[in-house]
């Protein structure tokens, strides 16, 4: 799929309007995408929109961790690129989990998803990750036994939603909230970064980051081998296993987009890497002082905080 059919999808701005218990919040609906890289030009309909919704209101609620003191925004943060700035995250009981947090946008794009899970190719299995895991326990639920569907079943709040989209028959049950979360995941979708907007034809890119551009795709650095630049995905993502890219006996990681990489740091997959300099460094290159400035302009490039002004990506509760 072109890039240019991509930007005609841009950002619909139908508003939807939510009556709750004595607030309303005005909506705009995201930019349309849906699993597997198809980016639809017809906006959701009105049952994938209410799905999409509660899924917001879910994601970012405490209420969602077993002992009520995170959310999935806690460890993915609207403001850095849904990362959290640790170098790995802390779970609900306060024990740190092994990775760092990576970003969610354009997430429904990625896969396999997560930095050593080459298995995990979907949101839906993903999901089960940080409500299910134990070891150590991210949001702490043990299984599907577990009692979340009665807590949102006693605010009145969820369980009119719930029912509005899954009738009256245990509306709040596990397969319904999943759902609910992976369909907004799947939302979290925007282009509109230099680097985008320059692939588009619509924008240059300043003198320092065409340099960081030749750098990044010469033979001597060869970055674009690993992070190789997919339009339909609108990401950098490798395409290659790692293990055939890296010496024999590396520890293997999945090669991680590099969209908004200037406000998600620290880097790597346990946040080795405070700053994108000493990344640099770190993986063995010799850069000269301008060659680095150069290669982080390019880098730069790719930040897009568009998406900060959309209160479809923000917390909902603040605007109560
Ligand atoms: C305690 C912090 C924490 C919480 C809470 C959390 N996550 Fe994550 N998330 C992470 C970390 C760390 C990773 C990387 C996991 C790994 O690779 O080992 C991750 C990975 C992901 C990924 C895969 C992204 C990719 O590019 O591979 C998705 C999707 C995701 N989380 C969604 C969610 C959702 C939805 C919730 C709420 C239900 C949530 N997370 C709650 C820390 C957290
Ligand atoms: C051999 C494959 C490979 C090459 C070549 C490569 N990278 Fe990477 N890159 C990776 C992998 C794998 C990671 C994750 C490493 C980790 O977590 O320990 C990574 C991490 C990164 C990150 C951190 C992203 C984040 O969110 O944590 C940046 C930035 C980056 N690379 C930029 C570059 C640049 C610039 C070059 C060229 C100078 C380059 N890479 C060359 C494979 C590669």
């Amino acid at each position: 799929m072109a890039i240019n059919r991509l930007a005609v999808v841009g950002v619909l701005a139908a508003a939807f309007i939510f009556v709750g218990h004595g607030f309303i919040v005005v909506e705009k609906s995201p930019s349309v995408a849906q699993p597997g890289g198809q980016v639809l030009e017809s906006p959701l309909n009105s049952q994938e929109k209410a799905l999409a919704d509660l899924g917001h209101w879910l994601f970012f609620d405490n209420r969602i961790s077993k002992n009520q003191t995170k959310s999935c925004a806690s460890c993915h943060a609207p403001e850095r690129s849904f990362t959290d700035g640790y170098r790995s995250s802390v779970g609900s009981t306060g024990e740190s989990v092994a990775h760092n947090a990576p970003s969610l946008i354009n997430v429904v794009f990625r896969t396999p998803l997560g930095w050593q899970s080459p298995g995990v190719k979907t949101l839906p299995q993903q999901l089960r990750n940080p409500i299910f895991n134990q070891h150590p326990p991210e949001l702490g639920w043990l299984d599907e036994s577990d009692t979340l569907p009665e807590r949102l079943a006693g605010v009145a709040f969820y369980k009119e939603r719930f029912a509005a989209i899954f009738g009256p028959d245990k509306p709040t049950q596990w397969k319904n909230i999943l759902a609910a979360l992976v369909a907004y995941e799947s939302q979290l979708v925007s282009f509109q970064s230099r680097y985008d907007k320059y692939l588009q034809k619509k924008t240059s890119l300043n003198k320092d980051a065409v340099q960081g551009k030749n750098l990044f795709y010469s033979k001597r650095l060869a970055c674009g081998q690993c992070h190789v630049w997919a339009p339909q995905k609108l990401s950098f993502v490798a395409f290659q296993p790692l293990s055939l890219l890296m010496p024999p006996g590396t520890d293997s990681f999945r090669v991680p987009d590099l969209r908004n990489v200037a406000i998600t740091a620290p880097y790597g997959h346990a946040g080795d890497w405070p700053d994108l300099s000493s990344l640099l460094l770190a993986k063995g290159y010799t850069l000269t002082a301008v060659e680095q400035k150069n290669l982080v302009a390019f880098l730069n490039s790719f930040t897009d905080t568009s998406y900060f002004k959309n209160p479809y990506f923000n917390n909902p509760y603040s605007s109560e």
